[in-house]
């Protein structure tokens, strides 16, 4: 099967190119969108034609690795360190395109020091400052994917484990919800929740996955939904409001979701909904698991609470293809949510599970010393 993709690179010695599915247009109309620098990539993310925290952070990344390249690597610039500083800057104004998903930032923040290192190492050229960055972001598309098959690995023994724990999934295979998009389309490829899904799908392990439509901005209609059909899961559309009665009707037996950032806490921002289906699935005593790369992880953060959550336009809610269904009524639109950590059950990263912290704070991950 043909594995769906969000994000083309291609480099051919001097000259790159990158192109973004346009997700705005799917599932309707398949149409790629050619980006040929970080101006245009800040547009594309902030615009949402590319979307997902991994996604985000490997299109902006890859946007500098085609100006870069295209406008003739370090023979542009005078020095190693005028060759960092490019880097910098160019990284600086991409993190500014949306604000909730630390894996761009935490991208920035690597490349911008790989930069900086290259420039004072011994024999320094701009061409090995451009060089070595160029090489680290292509290794992202590789590196996502790889991550997000290890992540599917230990997340369906965990959720499968935690199900039957709870005398669910008796016959060994389990229903799973998940909520906004997570999959290839979010990654470079393969997905994190909805990775987990995969791997569930692929060892003959999932029963069902149920997508929530995902409002307002239907991330799971028109995007998760695709890919279910797309790799022929056995799988169902509801709306965002039926999670609650899919699960008081005995039909979920874990809930699956991805991650924008994770405090060191554990605290969780994910896409605006998520925090319902994380209360809706404690009521019910459903084990309810965060996917995540470790790129996602924010040790700076002590808990949710200091997440920054970006607010959208009031048009996505009020209006639906440019037409208005809403009255002309004020609107809050916050494009994310913090679920508390007490109310997840576990945060499966590539390298495994993040471990509960000690003592009083069990009902919180230990972030931090793990990643230490
Ligand atoms: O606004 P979006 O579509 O970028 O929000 C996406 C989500 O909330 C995802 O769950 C998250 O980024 C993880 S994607 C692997």
């Amino acid at each position: 099967m043909e594995s769906l993709e969000a994000i083309r690179f291609s480099r051919n010695g001097d000259s790159a190119s990158l192109a973004l599915l346009e997700q705005r247009l799917l599932p309707l109309q398949t149409q790629w969108i050619q980006i040929d620098g970080p101006k245009a990539a800040w547009n594309a993310i902030y615009d949402m034609t590319v979307r997902g925290a991994p996604a985000i952070a490997i299109a902006a990344a890859l946007s500098l690795a085609v100006d870069l390249v295209n406008n003739g690597g370090g023979a542009q610039f005078d020095s190693p360190a005028v060759a960092a500083a490019h880097v910098i800057e160019q990284m600086d104004f991409l993190v500014t395109s949306r604000p909730t998903a630390v894996n761009l930032s935490i991208a920035a923040t690597a490349l911008k020091g790989l930069a900086e290192r290259e420039a004072r190492a011994a024999g320094a050229t701009a061409t090995s400052v451009t060089g070595a960055v160029v090489g680290a972001c292509q290794a992202m598309l590789a590196d996502d994917v790889a991550a997000n098959k290890s992540m599917g690995r230990h997340g369906s023994y965990a959720l499968l484990a935690a199900s039957q724990a709870r005398g669910r999934a008796s016959s060994g295979r389990v229903s799973v919800l998940t909520h906004c998009n997570t999959g290839s389309l979010a990654t470079a490829a393969y997905g994190t929740a909805l990775g987990v899904i995969r791997a569930l799908h692929e060892q003959g392990r999932l029963e069902h996955a149920y997508c929530c439509e995902t409002r307002p901005y239907n991330q799971g209609a028109r995007l998760t939904a695709y890919e279910l059909v797309h790799d022929g899961i056995p799988s169902t559309l509801i709306c965002d409001s039926a999670a609650a009665a899919l699960m008081a009707a005995g039909k979920v037996d874990a809930v699956v979701v991805g991650a924008d950032r994770i405090a060191a806490n554990g605290d969780t921002a994910n896409k605006i909904g998520t925090y319902c289906h994380a209360v809706a699935a404690h009521h019910h005593d459903i084990p309810f698991f965060v996917a995540a790369p470790t790129t996602t992880l924010d040790p700076d953060l002590d808990n949710g609470t200091f997440i920054p959550i970006e607010e959208r336009s009031p048009e996505e809610v009020t209006h639906f293809k440019g037409q208005r269904v809403a009255a002309d009524i004020p609107v809050w639109n916050p494009s994310f949510d913090v679920t508390p950590a007490p109310l997840i059950e576990g945060i499966i990263t590539e390298r495994g599970l993040v471990p509960r912290a000690a003592g009083s704070a069990s009902n919180s991950f230990a972030v931090r010393s793990w990643l230490a």
